[in-house]
């Protein structure tokens, strides 16, 4: 229960940085959902804003909320991106991907003006690592792409990661937004996110990951009576 409270006043502490007239990110997740849900209250206020759904999801609970959404094609910036983790670490590295979205969350939190990450005190943690690191692949290859993602995290100093295809009904792959599968990596500790990072990204076959290096500017920690910003 405290940790939706958390979540929820997280999300609040975001909305301080919405301004009239912005084209914003929308995240994709429990804690992204407090934060459009308070948008949408925000809306029907008379605030006027563009929304751009990171997940078919998010696009969904936009929608259905009624917070008017433009199309990414038609989008020549993005003032902020709020979005939710799966950990942050002091230096505002994140894992993300936990909800399968992390590409399309990359790609928006990287061509905002400022993301602003939300969460609940349990995300953050000292070192990276011990929830799987999702790691977005093609269908095609995705055995072979697995184990050169296994070569990679050993050579970023993972120690034994495992690796295991994410499934879902009938056992079987399930099938990211953009038509991929999803590797979860445990790793226990990522001793070095940035390195982890830019080999993976050297792997073939593997589309994004869910490493957000210093891509967040902003981190709010919830709190049962309010929220901790952090500035980086
Ligand atoms: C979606 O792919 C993820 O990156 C989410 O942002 C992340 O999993 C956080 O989700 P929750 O807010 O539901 O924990």
């Amino acid at each position: 229960m405290s940790i939706e409270l958390e979540k929820e006043n997280s999300a609040h502490a975001a909305i301080e940085y919405v301004e009239d007239g912005m084209t914003i990110g929308l995240g994709t997740g429990s804690t992204a959902k407090y934060f459009v849900e308070l948008l949408a209250e925000e809306v029907a206020e008379g605030l006027v804003v563009r929304g751009v759904p990171t997940s078919e999801q998010t696009r969904r609970l936009a929608e259905s909320l009624g917070v008017p959404l433009v199309d990414v094609e038609q989008v020549d910036r993005i003032h902020l991106t709020v979005d939710g983790a799966d950990e942050v670490d002091q230096h505002a590295n994140l894992i993300k991907g936990g909800g399968a979205a992390l590409l399309r969350e990359k790609i928006i939190a990287n061509a905002s003006d400022l993301m602003v990450v939300i969460a609940d005190s349990s995300k953050y943690v000292e070192a990276l690592g011990k929830f799987p690191l999702p790691v977005e692949v093609t269908p095609f290859g995705y055995t072979i792409t697995a184990k050169k993602v296994y070569d990679a995290l050993c050579k970023a100093s993972v120690l034994k990661p495992m690796i295991k295809v994410r499934t879902g009904p009938g056992h079987k792959p399930i099938v990211t937004d953009g038509g991929n599968f999803i590797l979860d990596c445990q790793c226990g500790t990522i001793p070095d996110p940035a390195k982890a990072a830019a080999m993976l990204a050297n792997v073939p076959g593997v589309v994004e990951h869910g490493l957000f290096i210093g891509m967040a500017r902003t981190v709010i920690i919830g709190a049962e009576d309010g929220a901790t910003v952090f500035e980086y």
